[in-house]
């Protein structure tokens, strides 16, 4: 693997840079780069901000801003430079060498928090994957070590340049990889379909990094999923029996955040894992809505939701971290009566009752309005079913 896209460890140090190309969320996203590195273990020494028209087409920052970020490397011996923005390969190679330092972009450094967070053998295989089609577009000549770090030789084909073998290693990899979770698919799905398909509800909780949904998720259930303050504590897909009131009982799912620029790779790659979204009756959306970029957190959950073809799932909205904010708990609901809206602490338990109540509705609703989801279709093709019903992963 490249050697700027090694997995950090604690003592790795960092430089964050950031230009603005006048677009407007330049600061929103700087600071999440700084939660991102962060959450990836990286201590971060100094950001770096700049301002440009367009990126230089050699040295993506401009010559100017290459000089001062070397004079800081220098200065604070950072061992990483983290870009909040894609470099195309030569850039990245070239600002290495300079540089002598680690060159790590928004993508891979999301990759790289997911490569220290997957827990599950399925969870593994997947970043491993999305982590080698990153890979695979970004191999370039000069810059390629795989061969030393697999062992080297004899791996080399009669007449293959490093470039070559590199490539052949990589393709090989991702075909088995693409395999193995082709067979743990169908054995999910064997399951699911094995069994009884009784009227069971199913919720799946979704909503920006760090919003809260794990500590909402254990609230509601009592179950220890991993909840910390650090951006994707949570990769692998959870379900749990919840029980509502009059014995109605809904199987909730909490699943993976999402983030800007989640990269292609990674939403590829955990198609299987976000299954469980695209098939479940209501989205529980939670936002933190103690943060000052809510409304754009929510639009691009909305914009990923598309992309898994899960947008057309009923949601109810669930403004989280109320304890932050001056106002109490609430619900609103919608021009039909339905709750849309809900307002609680995941944290203190306050509103918690009203997450309850909205699911108890949601089904009644459902049963009024028949089993229409049968029939559907998820944005692979594949038949969705309303009843299907997932077991605890973990
Ligand atoms: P990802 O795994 O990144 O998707 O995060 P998540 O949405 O599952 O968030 P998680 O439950 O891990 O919570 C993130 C942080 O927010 C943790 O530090 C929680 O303690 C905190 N948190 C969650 N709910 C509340 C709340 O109601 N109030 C406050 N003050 N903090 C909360």
């Amino acid at each position: 693997m490249f050697e700027s896209e090694k997995c950090f460890s604690a003592e790795n140090t960092a430089i964050l840079v950031g230009l603005d190309f006048g677009i407007g969320t330049h600061q929103d996203s700087l600071r999440e780069l700084e939660q991102l590195a962060i959450s990836a273990k990286l201590k971060v020494l100094a950001v770096i901000e700049g301002k440009r028209s367009r990126p230089d087409p050699s040295t993506y920052v401009g010559s100017g801003k290459l000089n001062e970020i070397e004079q800081i490397v220098l200065k604070t011996k950072a061992t990483a430079i983290v870009f909040n923005h894609d470099l195309s390969p030569a850039q990245q190679r070239d600002i290495a060498q300079r540089l002598k330092c680690y060159v790590v972009d928004r993508t891979s450094l999301i990759l790289d928090i997911f490569a220290q967070r997957a827990k599950s053998h399925e969870g593994k295989l997947q970043v491993e994957l999305a982590q080698l089609e990153h890979l695979s577009t970004r191999l370039i000549r000069g810059w390629t070590h795989l061969e030393r770090q697999k062992g080297g030789i004899g791996l080399r084909g009669p007449g293959e340049t490093q470039l070559e073998t590199d490539r052949r290693l990589i393709k090989k990899r991702v075909k088995l990889l693409k395999d193995k979770l082709t067979i743990l698919q169908r054995q999910r799905a064997v399951q699911r379909k094995s069994r009884q398909r009784k009227d069971v509800f199913t919720v799946s909780l979704v909503g920006y990094t760090n919003a809260g949904k794990s500590t909402l998720f254990n609230r509601l259930t009592r179950a220890q999923t991993y909840a910390a303050d650090q951006l994707f504590a949570t990769l692998d897909t959870t379900s749990r029996k919840l029980f509502l009131s009059e014995g109605k009982t809904v199987v909730i799912s909490d699943t993976v955040g999402f983030i800007r620029e989640l990269p292609h790779t990674l939403v590829a790659a955990f198609r299987a894992t976000l299954e469980e979204t695209v098939q479940a009756d209501v989205l529980l959306h939670v936002i933190d809505a103690s943060s000052p970029d809510r409304d754009e957190q929510v639009d691009e959950v909305n914009k990923i939701l598309k992309e898994i073809g899960a947008d057309t799932i009923p949601q109810i909205l669930v403004l989280n971290k109320i304890d932050l904010l001056e106002s109490g708990k609430s619900c609103a609901r919608d021009e039909y009566g339905r709750i849309s809206n809900i307002r609680i602490s995941a944290k203190t338990g306050e509103g918690m009752e009203l997450v309850r109540e909205a699911l108890s509705e949601a089904i009644a609703k459902q049963a009024e309005t028949g089993d229409k989801k049968t029939m559907t279709f998820n944005a692979f093709g594949d038949r969705v079913f309303a009843n299907d019903f997932f077991e605890p992963t973990e």
